[in-house]
């Protein structure tokens, strides 16, 4: 069996290491893996402070990957000998001011009544907890569980730990997947780049928001959404910094800070639907900067290491893509994370595994199959 992944992101990697793991035959074509949206991520793995009402089927699928990532985080820096920066001390929910407060205390009631925990803190037990947190911060939600991974170091930590497994990392573009025919249910037979054909007798299609873009695939539903994010580190030595994720809103705009070693920050992220344009604006920034320094003052005196934007891939309901691709035999997609690439990681793996090599694919992830949207369209691949 030859498998060929499409897209070098987090998807498409740890699918490639669980399938390595085995020893399967795997190629994995990105034309520079794991510098996409899998980079510019904040790296957070956080289905509680990440529940929204209405959401309750994709919360089950984020919890099962969250319940596994103990285990995931410790059997990949044992493959790779990397550290992930996987970190637990929590989520802080913040408000500023009575409506705040109010929609917190909203969002907390519809957390504890899907026995997800989240603990009501006054102003002052925040800054008991992060003593560099704006006096104005009135109270708070604190979510022991949700936690977050350096994503970058995650990414490199799945390329180390696939090459140790012997996955080939072809550096081209994937152009087109190749059937057996021209017939609409063919199987796949091959992927094509810019450079070459390689053959595959399956084919998994990780290629974020452009996953829809290989011809072959056109038949996927996920759009482009930019997140632009800012990395900021203290200027020389100790310094103020925050050890919990940080999130709430300032006048209506979410924004979130997330630690790093170091004292290092990534504050985030905006949304917004540009196309495939991934130049971050003077507004997106502007925001972050204006409302992260709102909750923590210090940020004035960072520095600021990076300023970039990621195109998160978008599905109709929020919900990733896993699974068969209707109707053509050997084509699977692993595509559609939207806000939860990393959180969904391991159970990534894990889904894509068990479709990859005949193997049971767990209850949390059934729902979620591509064909969820191709049904009701009628669209085609
Ligand atoms: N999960 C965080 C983001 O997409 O911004």
């Amino acid at each position: 069996m030859k498998v060929v992944i499409v897209g070098g992101g987090l998807a498409g990697l740890v699918t490639a290491w669980r399938l390595g793991q085995t020893g399967c035959d795997v190629t994995v074509i990105d034309p520079a893996p794991g510098t996409g949206a899998s980079s510019v991520a904040g790296g957070m793995l956080a289905p509680v402070s990440e529940a929204w009402f209405g959401e309750e089927d994709r919360l089950a699928l984020d919890l099962a990957s969250h319940s596994l990532w103990r285990q995931f985080a410790n059997e990949l820096e044992a493959d790779s000998g990397l550290e992930i920066g996987f970190k637990t001390e929590g989520t802080i929910q913040f408000a500023f001011n009575q409506d705040d407060l109010r929609d917190l205390a909203r969002t907390r009631e519809f957390q504890l009544s899907l026995g997800l925990d989240a603990v009501e803190l006054s102003g002052a037990e925040v800054r008991v907890l992060e003593p560099f947190l704006s006096p104005n911060v009135l109270g708070a939600s604190l979510v022991k569980s949700d936690h977050s991974v350096d994503n970058r170091a995650l990414v490199i930590a799945l390329i180390t730990a696939c090459e140790a497994r012997g996955v080939e990392f072809i550096r081209e573009k994937a152009i087109s997947i190749e059937f057996e025919t021209i017939s609409d249910d063919s199987n796949v037979r091959a992927v094509t780049t810019e450079m070459q054909l390689i053959p595959a007798s399956q084919v998994v299609i990780a290629a974020g928001a452009w996953s829809s873009q290989i011809v072959g695939a056109e038949s996927l539903d996920v759009r482009p959404i930019m997140g632009e994010v800012i990395r900021v580190a203290p200027r020389s030595g100790a310094a103020a910094t925050i050890t919990h994720t940080i999130r709430g809103t300032v006048r209506g705009f979410p924004v979130y800070l997330v630690p790093r070693a170091k004292g290092e920050i990534v504050i985030g992220a905006t949304q917004l639907e540009t196309g495939f344009d991934i130049q971050p604006t003077a507004g997106g920034i502007f925001q972050l900067l204006r409302d992260a320094r709102e909750v923590f003052p210090y940020l004035s005196e960072m520095r600021i290491v990076e300023i970039m934007a990621g195109l998160r891939p978008g599905s109709p309901d929020n919900a990733p893509l896993l699974g068969p691709i209707a109707n053509h035999g050997g084509l699977y997609a692993a595509t559609g994370h939207y806000r939860n690439g990393v959180l969904l990681t391991p159970a990534t793996g894990d889904v894509m595994l068990a479709y990859l090599t005949g193997g049971t694919v767990p209850e949390y992830a059934r729902a979620f199959t591509p064909e969820r949207f191709t049904s009701l369209s009628g669209a085609r691949g």
